[in-house]
């Protein structure tokens, strides 16, 4: 399988979200867990509690993508990416809604740090946590999907070249030349929290997925190693 080539800046597609609150716990998991996924997602529940040093004791262990999803003029995320890849950074991620001109500069900004070492801004198009139901009222007008296909466009025309989506969408952007990030994914036993969009990591990946991120199925499974290495299996056969 070329699942390689496809997901750098990581060997291999699978990320796992540390959603966790302390140092020990970050560390630990990501200790266990450094030679079985291609990188760790860390949010601001950790970059705020511990900020760069720790983004740099992770990246030591694996790639880091930098979760915080910046939405805010477009100097301000500007400046919040670049400190990211000052951290370590070797993904993030900002809001695909924050406009035309943030992205522009974003992907600007892509291209020049990328030449530095392997770099990506993702855009992230709608949560994975919502659904018709949940979605904002502004945005219900038209489908979510819709929504999906109308911001992978504007992101590309602004020069991006990666997104997060949900499983669901990936249909609908295999063919546009994106780089793909899906979370949402889960077995189909394990538990679904606050996502109602999954899918399975097989599935996920044959669709055209680049990378996936995993979160509470692997850290708060009893062996988190043990759940990461099946993801990781998964990938070549059906579970
Ligand atoms: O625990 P679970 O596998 O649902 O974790 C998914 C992770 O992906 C969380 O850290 C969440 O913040 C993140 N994420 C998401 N949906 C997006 C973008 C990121 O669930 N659209």
């Amino acid at each position: 399988m070329k699942l390689n080539q496809k997901s750098q800046p990581m060997l291999n597609p699978i990320i796992a979200a540390l959603d966790v609150d302390t140092r020990e716990q970050a560390l630990k998991l990501a200790d266990e867990l450094a030679d079985v996924v291609g990188g760790f997602k860390v949010g601001p529940r950790l970059c705020l509690r511990y900020g760069q040093e720790l983004v740099k004791e992770v990246a030591a262990r694996g790639p880091v993508f930098i979760d915080n999803k910046h939405f805010d003029i477009p100097s301000t995320m500007e400046a919040a990416v670049r400190a990211s890849f000052e951290a370590g950074a070797s993904l993030v991620t900002v809001h695909a809604l924050s406009g035309r001109e943030a992205l522009s500069k974003m992907a600007a900004l892509e291209k020049e740090l990328s030449q530095k070492r392997p770099f990506r801004i993702l855009a992230v198009t709608i949560l994975t946590s919502w659904d018709e139901h949940s979605v904002p009222g502004v945005l219900k007008q038209q489908p979510i999907s819709q929504h999906v296909v109308e911001l992978a466009d504007l992101v590309i025309s602004s020069g991006m070249t990666g997104v997060v989506c949900s499983p669901h969408e990936l249909d609908l952007l295999q063919n546009k030349g994106l780089y793909l990030v899906t979370p949402g994914i889960r077995f189909s036993m394990d538990s679904l929290g606050d996502q109602k969009r999954v899918m399975g990591p097989y599935e996920a990946i044959k669709g055209g997925a680049s990378a996936l991120v995993v979160g509470r199925p692997i850290i708060e499974s009893r062996n988190p190693r043990e759940t990461a290495t099946d993801y990781v299996m998964a990938l070549y056969e059906k579970k």
